[in-house]
C-alpha cells in the first residue's frame, strides 16, 4: 500500500479497522502488530471472485507460514479456505484453532518422521511429497498406522522467477521438489503409484514469492500441462489437480506495481484452457497457495519513537522501540516499506530520516529513506503492509520480547497474541547448577 488509502480522524490519528491507533498503543503498548481483518477478508474475496469468474474448479489454500496464529486459522476457516502448513508447529497451531484438518496440506523439504506421523494420525488432507526419502518415510508411517492418504508431488519446474534470490524456489537447482528435467519427477510418480497406501491426487510447484508479473505462472502452467500429457501418454495417469503454489506480489512502496489477483487468475485460466485444448486433456482443478497477498496488506507494525541521532549535513537516525526482531525483512532481503507518523497524519512532511530499530546491528534499519513530519520522542510510527513474514519470522534477538498482536475489525478490537514477558523469555532456560 502507499500512504494514500489510509484513514485518519479529526485529531490526525491513523485509524485502522475503525480504531484509533493511539488508543490501541495506549491500551496494548508498542511495538504492536495490528491486523485489519476486513482487509484479510477482502483479499480472500478478490481471489475467490476471480476464480468464480474463471469457471474452473479451484481451491485457495492460505500459506500459513506468512502468518500463523490460532486466530488467523480461525479467520481462514470462517472464510472457507484451505490452508497449508510446513511444520509440526504450524500443524499444531491449526489443530488448536479447530481448523478442519481435511482442508490442510502439509509441505516441507525435510519433514521429519515425527511430523509425518502427526500429519497421518490427524488425517491431514494432503501431504505434498518433496523427495524420495520422504516417500519412504511416509510409506513406513502409513504401513505402521494401517491407513492411506492423499498425496501430491512437488515438482521443480525449472522456472526462475523474477524476485529476490532468497525467495526463488522453482529454478532448476532449487532445494525443493522433484526435478522435472532430469526425470526425477517421473520416477517419483512411478514410485508413488506402486504404493497402494498413497493416493496421488495432483502435482504442485511454487516458483517463488513477491512476484509481480504473470509470465512465471504462465510458464508454470505450460510445464505442468506438458508433464500431465507426458504422464498420460507414458503411464496412463493424468493428475487431477494442478497446485500452482503462491507468490502473488503486493505493493510495499509507491514504486511497486504488482498485478491484481484477478489478473493472475485470468492469465492462469486462459493458458490452462489453451493447453487443455492443445493436449486434449481434461481441465484440471487449480489450487493456489497465497500467503503474502492475503495477510501482507492487512498488517501494520506500530512503534514508539525514542532516540534520535543527527549528523550535521549528513543524515538523521530516528530510532523506534522495535526493529529486526519483529521485522527481519529489511535486513534479510533489503525489503522496502512505507511508513507514517500515526499520531500526526495531517502534518506536512518535514525531513527524511533513517528509521532505525533498537537491535545491536548496524543493519537494523527498518526504512532507509523515510519522509516524515517533524517528530519527537513519544510519536507513533506505523510501518505499513507488514502482515506477511513479519511476526512469523520474529525472533528474540537481544532478548527482546516479541510484540502483541491485535485484530481490529469494524471498530472492534481483540488481542489475539499477547505480548511476551521477560518471564516468557527465560521459561525454557535452566540454571546450570
Ligand atoms: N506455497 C509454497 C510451497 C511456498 O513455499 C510459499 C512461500 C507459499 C506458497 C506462499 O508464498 P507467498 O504467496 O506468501 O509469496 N520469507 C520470505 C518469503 C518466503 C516464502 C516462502 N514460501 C519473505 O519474507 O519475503
Amino acid at each position: 500500500m502507499t500512504t494514500q488509502g489510509l484513514q485518519a480522524n479529526e485529531q490526525g490519528h491513523l485509524v485502522l479497522g475503525g480504531v484509533d491507533t493511539t488508543w490501541l498503543t495506549r491500551e496494548y503498548g508498542t511495538p504492536l502488530v495490528v491486523y485489519d481483518v476486513t482487509t484479510i477478508r477482502r483479499q480472500i474475496q478478490e481471489f475467490r471472485t476471480a476464480f468464480e469468474r474463471s469457471g474452473l474448479r479451484y481451491q485457495i489454500s492460505y500459506a500459513s507460514k506468512a502468518f500463523a496464529a490460532i486466530a488467523m486459522y480461525q479467520v481462514v476457516d470462517e472464510e472457507g479456505l484451505h490452508a497449508d502448513v510446513v511444520s509440526g508447529g504450524e500443524l499444531y497451531t491449526a489443530l488448536q484453532a479447530g481448523f478442519p484438518v481435511r482442508d490442510l496440506s502439509f509441505h516441507g523439504n525435510n519433514k521429519s518422521l515425527a511430523e509425518l506421523e502427526m500429519a497421518v494420525e490427524n488425517h491431514v488432507g494432503v501431504i505434498v511429497l518433496d523427495n524420495f526419502h520422504e516417500i519412504d518415510l511416509l510409506q513406513r508411517v502409513l504401513l505402521a498406522q494401517q491407513t492411506s492418504c492423499d498425496v501430491m508431488l512437488r515438482l521443480t519446474p525449472g522456472i526462475t522467477a523474477h524476485t529476490h534470490r532468497y525467495t526463488q524456489t522453482g529454478q532448476i537447482d532449487s532445494k525443493f521438489g522433484f526435478d522435472v528435467a532430469s526425470g526425477q519427477a517421473t520416477r517419483a510418480l512411478q514410485k508413488v503409484l506402486a504404493i497402494p497406501q498413497m493416493n496421488m491426487i495432483g502435482i504442485h510447484a511454487h516458483i517463488g514469492s513477491q512476484i509481480f508479473g504473470v509470465t512465471g505462472f504462465e510458464l508454470l502452467v505450460r510445464k505442468l500441462m506438458a508433464i500431465s500429457a507426458q504422464w498420460r501418454d507414458q503411464l496412463g495417469v493424468i493428475p487431477d489437480i494442478l497446485n500452482l503454489g503462491g507468490g502473488f506480489g503486493i505493493a510495499y512502496t509507491a514504486t511497486d506495481n504488482p498485478l491484481s489477483p484477478a489478473d493472475f487468475v485470468q492469465q492462469i485460466t486462459s493458458t490452462l484452457r489453451e493447453l487443455a485444448n492443445q493436449y486434449q486433456l481434461p481441465l484440471p482443478e487449480v489450487w493456489i497457495e497465497p500467503g503474502r497477498a492475503i495477510v501482507g496488506p492487512a498488517g501494520y507494525n506500530l512503534y514508539t519513537v525514542g532516540s534520535r541521532k543527527d549528523l550535521p549535513d549528513l543524515t538523521a537516525y530516528l530510532s523506534v522501540d522495535g526493529g529486526m526482531g519483529d521485522n527481519i525483512r529489511p535486513a534479510l532481503y533489503q525489503a522496502q516499506y512505507s511508513a507514517v507518523l500515526a499520531n500526526k497524519m495531517n502534518e506536512p512532511l518535514h525531513e527524511t530520516v533513517h528509521l532505525a530499530g533498537k537491535y545491536c546491528e548496524s543493519g537494523d534499519i527498518l526504512i532507509d529513506q523515510l519522509g516524515l513530519p517533524r517528530s519527537e520522542p513519544g510519536d507513533l510510527v506505523a510501518v505499513l503492509d507488514t502482515g506477511a513474514y513479519g511476526y512469523s519470522m520474529a525472533s528474540n534477538y537481544n532478548r527482546n520480547p516479541r510484540p502483541a498482536i491485535v485484530f481490529v475489525e469494524e471498530g472492534r478490537t481483540k488481542l489475539v497474541v499477547r505480548r511476551e514477558t521477560y518471564a516468557d523469555l527465560v521459561r525454557l532456560d535452566r540454571h546450570y547448577e
